[in-house]
């Protein structure tokens, strides 16, 4: 959530700071600005909206070499030109962009106002950029230091100040701040989105540590002024991984991008001799995958409903009792840690902050985690005891496909593994390696068969409210299914158990209320198509996503056949047409599909 941009060299500041800032508007965009340090002082400009906007309202001549952005998710006050970042102190000398929270910004908001200081905005972010200004420290370093020890909370922030033109000063606690190597110019930044048209040798700060940076290079020390030794390590991705390329949207280039990151995970990692899957990531030895009593998975939103779909993976395949919970309720209820359950924390970005939050506290707690997580090297990555890679690639539209898929596919991966240790037979393994092999193919058919999902999306896009139901393996599809339709179409879409439609919600049914229902060719597809009986008695519109062996009766539905894979992996297949019906429905609503309204992708606050 938010994005930083900071360069200093020898080019001009504020073009190469637009196009950072373009690559991070996905982390938030409702507002943005940039400060530019050049002959005549620091100038700033901000602007409410996008990142075009404010290129927009860019001075004619902005000169100077060194600069930061930033590109905001409203927190602290609403999405105003003045709430946008950066901010400065009284005397206009400093300039702060600033991911995070300080938690104690209202008592220091009073003490500097009770000193005479006059704020400009609304967020606690300013209040940074008076303590910095109002330090009598000879350095930039030890006024931002001074600065940081009155604050409580999270930060990612650079840090310009007009009378050290030389150097940006960056600090890191629980935010993302990466610099960035180049040839006597330097780059700071949230997130390498921001980086890899100009460099792919980065350096990751860690919680606790700041860096000074100067075209010439960069020094890191502690919150405790000591020095650390940081090297550079390169990046593996391109500029094209954040392009859109041919597509109209990252969206749909993600949704298409699935079979080859289907195949990116898989890769090297099952074994057909023995039917398991290699993993060498868990830090799990054989005995300790056999104590293993209970499986704990914990994300936040879609992250969430993939666990459950992995919690049933875990118990078909490894019998190991497994449940799902949402990371960001987790810690609040104080949870009793057991020694011998698996903790998985689940997250494509790997920096949602209540996910990250929920490993920690079962850390303090002695407990094991490992982390299915997509972009590596991410916070929570880093804190796992060990995990699984989802190498899905960049994910940049807001709503999560690809990384979702692949976090399914990773579930699959760790049952098949724990299976393979306890009671899965050799020709089970088998069975579920063959059928992990036949993924990428299958989703491939999926997406091809695009047109018509646009047509039923456009059906489902005039409705108001709809249903999507689903039962046992179905159910967490159908809840990923209702997140996605609501997420970018603005349209209500409530997920149900097929099995519960008859305990209350059947009153909302009639012709206006649509129900997109789950039914796999499985043992529950006579009653979940009983069920679809009692919607069309309703005068319920459906669409039914189904196999093609299924038989429906009479029942006056859209079908949605999807090929068959062998039943526990079905969900992973049966989840990628929601996909597209939610992307078709955004784009009919004349909806901005890669960034809804109200969000941001990587939701780094609480
Ligand atoms: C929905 C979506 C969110 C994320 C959630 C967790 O399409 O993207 O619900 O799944 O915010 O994010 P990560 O996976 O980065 O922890």
């Amino acid at each position: 959530m938010c994005g930083i941009v900071g360069y200093i060299g020898t080019a001009p500041a504020a073009p190469l700071l637009i196009e950072g800032l373009s690559r991070l508007e996905y982390r938030g965009y409702d507002s943005a600005g940039i400060a530019v340090l050049g002959s005549s002082g620091l100038r700033v400009t901000k602007k409410a909206g996008r990142v075009r906007d404010l290129d927009e309202a860019l001075p004619k001549r902005l000169a100077g070499k060194i600069g930061v952005g930033h590109t905001r998710w409203a927190t602290h006050g609403a999405a105003t030109d003045a709430n946008a970042h950066p901010h400065c102190d009284a005397t206009g000398k400093v300039s702060v962009v600033h991911n995070g929270i300080v938690d104690n910004a209202a008592s220091l908001r009073d003490r500097l106002t009770d000193d005479g200081v006059e704020f400009h905005s609304e967020t606690d972010t300013e209040v940074i950029a008076h303590l910095i200004g109002r330090s009598a420290a000879d350095t930039l370093e030890e006024a931002v230091l001074e600065a940081l020890a009155a604050v409580q909370g999270t930060y990612g922030l650079a840090v310009l100040h007009a009378d050290h033109p030389d150097r940006i000063v960056v600090a890191r606690n629980g935010s993302p701040l990466i610099v960035g190597v180049g040839d006597k110019e330097m780059w700071v930044a949230s997130d390498v989105a921001a980086l890899v048209r100009y460099t792919r040798q980065v350096v990751y700060l860690d919680d606790g540590e700041l860096a000074t940076v100067t075209a010439g290079g960069f020094t890191t020390f502690t919150s405790d002024r000591q020095p650390t030794q940081k090297r550079p390590t390169t990046v593996d991705l391109s500029v094209e991984d954040y392009d859109e390329g041919e597509h109209r949207h990252f969206m749909r280039k993600e949704i298409l991008d699935q079979a080859d990151a289907a195949e990116r995970i898989l890769r090297g990692r099952l074994d057909e001799r023995f039917g398991t899957a290699h993993l060498g990531g868990l830090n799990l030895d054989p005995r300790a995958s056999r104590a293993i009593q209970r499986v704990k998975i914990l994300g936040c939103g879609s992250a969430y409903y993939v666990g459950q779909l992995g919690a049933g993976l875990v118990e078909e395949l490894a019998r190991i009792p497994a449940d799902a919970e949402p990371a960001s309720e987790f810690r609040y209820r104080n949870p009793v840690i057991e020694r011998d359950t698996l903790y998985v924390a689940v997250s494509q970005s790997g920096e949602t902050i209540d996910t990250l939050l929920a490993v920690q506290e079962i850390k303090r707690k002695g407990g094991r985690v490992i982390g299915l997580i997509n972009v590596v090297g991410s916070t929570i990555a880093r804190e796992c005891d060990g995990g699984i890679y989802l190498h899905a690639g960049p994910e940049v539209a807001v709503a999560s496909t690809k990384a979702l898929t692949n976090m399914a596919i990773g579930f699959a991966l760790l049952a098949l593994h724990l299976g393979r240790v306890r009671d899965l037979s050799v020709s089970d393994g088998k069975r579920i390696i063959a059928g992990l092999q036949r993924l990428p193919a299958q989703i491939d058919q999926i997406v091809a068969a695009d047109e018509d999902l646009s047509t039923v999306a456009g059906v489902l896009a005039e409705a108001q409210s709809l249903f999507f139901v689903g039962r046992v393996r179905g159910y967490p599809v159908a809840r990923e299914g209702a997140q996605k339709f609501k997420e970018i179409s603005y349209r209500h879409a409530e997920a149900y158990q097929t099995s519960e439609l008859k305990h209350g919600p059947l009153a909302l049914i009639s012709d206006q209320v649509p129900t997109v229902a789950i039914v796999p060719d499985d043992a529950l597809c006579d009653r979940n198509v009983a069920a679809l009986h009692e919607i069309a008695a309703r005068k319920g519109p459906l669409v039914v996503v189904t196999h093609a062996g299924v038989d429906l009766g009479h029942v006056d539905a859209t079908r949605i056949d999807v090929p068959q894979n062998e039943p526990e992996i079905d969900p992973i297949l049966l989840t990628i047409p929601l996909q597209i019906l939610a992307y078709h429905a955004a784009v009919k609503l004349g909806h901005d599909v890669d960034k809804p309204r109200n969000l941001a992708k990587s939701v780094t606050v609480e």
